[in-house]
């Protein structure tokens, strides 16, 4: 089954064909990120212009690369929230004329649940990871960190999930974006701080790690960004050494907090597998940590199978992560997606059973 992923959430656009959930036969991302760079973030007005003039040249080019036409798609499945709304409007639009037009099931799909998907999907894997290619096994243990989502989650089946926790206050990737534009490095500042981070001692600036006692599972970033804020004030100007040093501070205390909850979760759950999901997945340094602490933790024969996007296109935004997870919604219950419905865009849509 070939399906037609499309997402415009935030400041990506993009189109993709995917085979079977698994196989990616295009992934087309038009990034929005030079244009959102004047800025220092995303404007949803400016965001959702850039949609509408890109999403047609990106849909025909996603064919193009799959060397199919429009009639050749099977299904089409598209991102309804949670996101920007202008920017969410004009995917499901898209969408929905499509499969209206072409006669095909519609899937609306979680972003969130795109983002724990691309762990599905082959291309995201290298040759060398075979083992990763594997079916997943259930229970796993899932945090998704991106620009605008944190969660701790459990995923027992595929569209059954438990909740344990979320951010309190900034996800993961806002504290990176932030502490990036205060030590003035460009936008998104995930890729920048973990760049300069490389050069930086992470040991240097002790800063706090919120560990909340009360709240294991939950996550809290704005302490950390004030605590970044005081030390950039105490400095006449940032210096090069001053950036690489409090960059490389800053990532170890969000990369150890996230390692650390997501192996105890794993622990007290029992998962047999551990997933990175979403933009800051894409981290180095959290994978590391995430590795490590899986080593320290779990004695070899029940170590639970670490997965993440070693591709970190799959790792940020894309459309492929949203027509894998459609195509798992679809298996389920296709006579669900068979009539044409309406799908109504949620800006704020949590992740739910199905
Ligand atoms: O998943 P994503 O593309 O968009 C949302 O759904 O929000 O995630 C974007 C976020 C940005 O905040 C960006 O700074 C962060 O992911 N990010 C990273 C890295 N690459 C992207 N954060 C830390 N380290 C990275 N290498
Ligand atoms: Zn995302």
């Amino acid at each position: 089954m070939r399906i037609l992923g499309i997402e415009t959430s935030c400041d990506e656009t993009s189109c993709a064909v995917v085979q079977n959930g698994r196989e990616v036969l295009s992934n087309v991302i038009f990034s929005q990120v030079p244009l959102h760079r004047e800025t220092g973030g995303v404007v949803p007005e400016v965001a959702a212009r850039e949609h509408v003039v890109k999403i047609i040249p990106v849909l025909k080019e996603a064919l193009k690369k799959a060397k199919l036409r429009l009639h050749d798609i099977d299904a089409v499945a598209v991102t309804y929230g949670p996101g920007l709304l202008s920017s969410l409007l004009i995917g499901v639009n898209a969408a929905m004329t499509l499969a209206l037009v072409l006669k095909k099931p519609l899937i609306p799909v979680n972003h969130i649940e795109g983002h724990i998907y691309a762990n599905l999907l082959s291309s995201a894997v290298s040759n060398q990871t075979s083992h990763a290619k594997r079916r997943i096994a259930f229970p796993a243990a899932v945090l998704t960190v991106s620009g605008g989502h944190n969660e701790l989650l459990i995923w027992d089946a595929h569209g059954r999930y438990r909740f344990l926790g979320a951010t309190l206050d900034d996800a993961a990737g806002e504290a990176f974006d932030k502490v990036a534009r205060l030590l003035g490095l460009p936008y998104p500042g995930g890729p920048h701080i973990q760049k300069w981070a490389k050069e930086g001692n992470p040991s240097l600036y002790p800063l706090p790690r919120a560990w909340l006692p009360e709240h294991p599972w939950d996550f809290s970033f704005s302490g950390l960004k004030t605590a970044v804020l005081r030390l950039v004030q105490t400095q006449k100007k940032r210096s090069p050494k001053f950036v690489a040093d409090s960059a490389a501070s800053f990532q170890e205390s969000v990369c150890e907090v996230l390692a650390a909850k997501l192996v105890n979760a794993s622990k007290k759950y029992r998962v047999k597998e551990i997933h990175l999901a979403g933009g800051v997945s894409a981290n180095s340094r959290l994978r590391e940590w995430t590795a490590d602490l899986i080593g320290k933790n779990f004695p070899d024969r029940v170590k639970p199978l670490l997965r993440y996007c070693e591709d970190i296109t799959f790792c940020t935004d894309n459309a492929a992560m949203i027509a894998a997870a459609g195509f798992y919604k679809y298996e389920k219950t296709p006579s669900l997606y068979q009539k044409w419905r309406p799908i109504t865009a949620d800006p704020n849509l949590d992740v739910k059973n199905w």
